[in-house]
């Protein structure tokens, strides 16, 4: 079955990688991008137009930015059959629906770039089966029952970002006391990859994690005490209300 794609940056690119590159259709767009996954994988075609991936395949991929996701879809002629799958963040289901202009299914996923790898794992919304095996192969599918549930795991997907700020945080206040950046980054790399480990292998809560990693009255307990009274965890849950109401479009 070929996967068509409409939109070919940095989601698709990693999708295709985690593929194998097998019976893959892309859209001209992305020009580089495209060109380059074609020239590494030979499963992989560029269409002329976006109108030629739609009718060179029978699920399709959207894969372009939320700004311009109603003009490019809107000018699709889509046919009875055909699967769309949708990665464009904070867009519903009926929305895309309209644009086709077809009663079709459409399935909302959001995979991450780990999904290269075959490490990614990917909420679906509503969990078809058939795509819930595609993104099972380029790692774990997370079925969502509820648009609800979905939206939830796209909050949880946007602390990536915050991730990395406090990585960055860490390393500039240990540079600023005089900590070569080198040295700094380097161990907080090589900190994070151990926590990113326990994390993802411990059956452990995150709850009991923290009380595992911190010594009754020690440091670490003191720096996420100290984070705490500071409105460090308030601030975080105060980002996380804010961009809820963004992806169910009841915010900005
Ligand atoms: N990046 C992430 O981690 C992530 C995670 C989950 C979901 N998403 C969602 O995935 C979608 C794509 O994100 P991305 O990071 O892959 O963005 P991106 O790298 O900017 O890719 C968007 C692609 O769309 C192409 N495009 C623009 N106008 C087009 C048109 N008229 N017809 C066909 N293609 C067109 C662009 O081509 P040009 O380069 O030629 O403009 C580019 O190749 C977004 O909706 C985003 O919300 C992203």
């Amino acid at each position: 079955m070929t996967l068509g794609f409409i939109g070919t940056g940095t989601i698709a690119a990693a999708m295709v990688e985690g593929l194998g590159g097998k019976d893959v259709l892309l859209s001209p767009r992305g020009a580089d991008v495209a060109a380059a996954l074609a020239a590494r994988f030979p499963g992989v075609r560029v269409a002329t137009s976006n109108q030629a991936v739609v009718d060179g395949c029978e699920t399709v991929v959207l894969a372009v930015r939320p700004q311009v996701a109603e003009e490019v879809i809107r000018a699709l002629r889509f046919r009875p059959g055909q699967k769309v799958i949708s990665v464009i963040a904070a867009t519903g289901i009926e929305k895309i629906k309209d644009w086709i202009g077809l009663d079709m299914p459409v399935i909302r996923t959001i995979p991450l770039p780990f999904v290269a790898e075959g490490r990614g794992v990917t909420p679906v919304f509503p969990p078809d089966p058939e795509v819930m095996a595609l993104f099972d192969r380029m790692g774990t599918a997370i079925p969502c029952a509820t648009i609800d549930e979905f939206d939830l795991l796209a909050v949880g997907s946007a602390i990536m970002g915050s991730y990395f700020g406090i990585l960055e945080t860490v390393q500039g206040w240990l540079t600023s006391q005089g900590l070569p950046e080198v040295t700094a980054r380097a161990y907080l790399g090589g900190l994070a990859a151990c926590l990113g480990t326990v994390a993802e292998t411990s059956p452990a809560a995150f709850a009991t994690l923290r009380e595992e990693y911190s010594t009754k009255g020690g440091l670490n307990e003191q720096v996420f005490r100290v984070f705490s009274e500071m409105g460090g965890t308030g601030a975080l849950t105060g980002g996380l209300d804010s961009v809820l109401a963004r992806v169910t479009g009841k915010g900005k």
